[in-house]
């Protein structure tokens, strides 16, 4: 068991951010995020493993790798509306995951309305940009509090 780590998993094209369709996405870049990131688990007291992977497989062990984590912040890209492999990956895991998405998917295209893993996701952030990140990571830390 490792309840003090969040692991944020990052999928296709989001090594791209800063230049990537900055209308939609801005212009924080990956590394950006996984320095707030780490600001934010450590205000937690929490460790950041972070990840970028563009290949769907990896994706898939990386979700294994985290298991007995906290949790995984996981913005999966476009494979969030395709891939039945990672919502398995995400099922079988067992580990608490907040879907997250920079963009506001449900006002765009209507392809992106759909999502393969929403349903075994213990919830979803869209539309906050980078700040997603901060609240998954801050909403997956207040899981672990016990009452003293
Ligand atoms: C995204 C939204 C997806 O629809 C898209 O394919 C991405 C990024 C987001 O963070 O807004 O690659 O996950």
């Amino acid at each position: 068991m490792s309840d003090t780590v969040v692991h944020v998993l990052n999928g296709p094209n989001l090594n791209l951010l800063g230049t990537r369709e900055p209308g939609i996405y801005g212009t924080t870049t990956l590394a950006d995020i996984e320095a707030l990131c780490r600001d934010t688990a450590a205000l937690h007291q929490l460790d950041i493993v972070f990840h970028q992977t563009n290949h769907e497989g990896e994706l898939v062990d990386m979700i294994h790798a985290a298991r007995g984590a906290l949790g995984v912040v996981l913005n999966a890209g476009a494979y969030t509306h395709t891939s039945v492999a990672l919502r398995d990956a995400i099922s079988a895991a067992g580990t608490p995951t907040v879907e997250v998405h920079l963009s506001n998917v449900f006002a765009r295209e209507p392809f992106r309305h759909h999502s393969y893993l929403s349903p075994v996701a213990k919830g979803v952030i869209c539309g906050f940009g980078a700040q997603g990140y901060v609240l998954a990571i801050a909403a997956l830390a207040a899981s672990r509090k016990v009452v003293p």
